[in-house]
């Protein structure tokens, strides 16, 4: 049967990771989030003091810093390991949020993570998501998606999420931080957001996530057993 590399692009919080996460699993593909190894890189950045406006500083702490994705065992999930630890839950906190789209904005770090995720599709059979999967890691993607939703719709499942991790942020904070973010990652030089020309255009703000699946699964198998 046929593999293929499915990219999934958006704004921060449209629900890319966890639908990403059910179609690689529906396909016996793997799931790639992207968007953990910025916040990795920035935890690393954030622990070791430093400077992001510092080149040499940046290049030598790259080269010391291995990324992994490792699955639980207890739920099947991908986690990603910083060095040799689980960072998974530490990297979802509100002060990585909060400085990620800077660290994200720096060329170095875009290079090497663009680089180590060239080489995790090379085989095909990956769901990666992310902000430039299917304009720079994946331009020849057989399916590219690009995925939206209204700011306090998503502001409000973000709120949700956090509450759940037992952080309590307010909505207008969280509205802020999610406009920020889109800010810095549609206007940086390297890599910004964009709609790939050939993706398609999926606006969650009024479907339910089982529809999101759904239709991103009817292209992914129409892609796989028609084209
Ligand atoms: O998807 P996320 O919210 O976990 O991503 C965290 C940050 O990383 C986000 O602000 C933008 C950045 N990012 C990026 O620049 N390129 C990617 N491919 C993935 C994420």
């Amino acid at each position: 049967m046929k593999k293929i590399n499915i990219a999934i692009d958006g704004f921060s919080s449209c629900g890319k990771s966890s639908t990403a996460k059910i179609v690689a699993k529906n396909l016996g593909y793997s799931y790639i989030d992207t968007g953990a190894m910025y916040r990795a890189i920035t935890l690393y950045f954030i622990e070791h003091y430093i400077n992001f406006n510092d080149p040499k500083a940046i290049k030598d702490a790259l080269a010391k810093i291995e990324l992994r994705f490792i699955p639980n065992a207890q739920n099947n999930q991908s986690e990603i390991f910083l060095n040799g630890l689980n960072v998974e839950k530490e990297i979802r906190k509100m002060y990585i949020a909060e400085q990620v789209s800077e660290v994200a904005a720096i060329v170095e770090v875009r290079r090497n993570m663009v680089a180590q995720q060239q080489r995790m599709g090379k085989r095909k059979g990956v769901v990666m998501d992310g902000r430039d999967i299917g304009t720079m890691v994946f331009p020849d993607a057989e399916l590219k998606i690009f995925m939206t939703a209204d700011v306090r719709i998503r502001a409000e499942r973000r709120q949700k999420e956090l509450l759940e991790k037992n952080e309590m942020i307010e909505l207008h904070k969280v509205i802020e931080n999610l406009q920020h973010r889109d800010h810095i990652d549609t206007n940086r030089s390297e890599g910004p957001l964009r709609k790939a020309q050939n993706a398609l255009e999926l606006d969650t703000s009024y479907i339910t996530f089982d529809e999101q699946v759904d239709i991103i699964m009817g292209m992914a198998l129409s892609n796989i057993y028609l084209d």
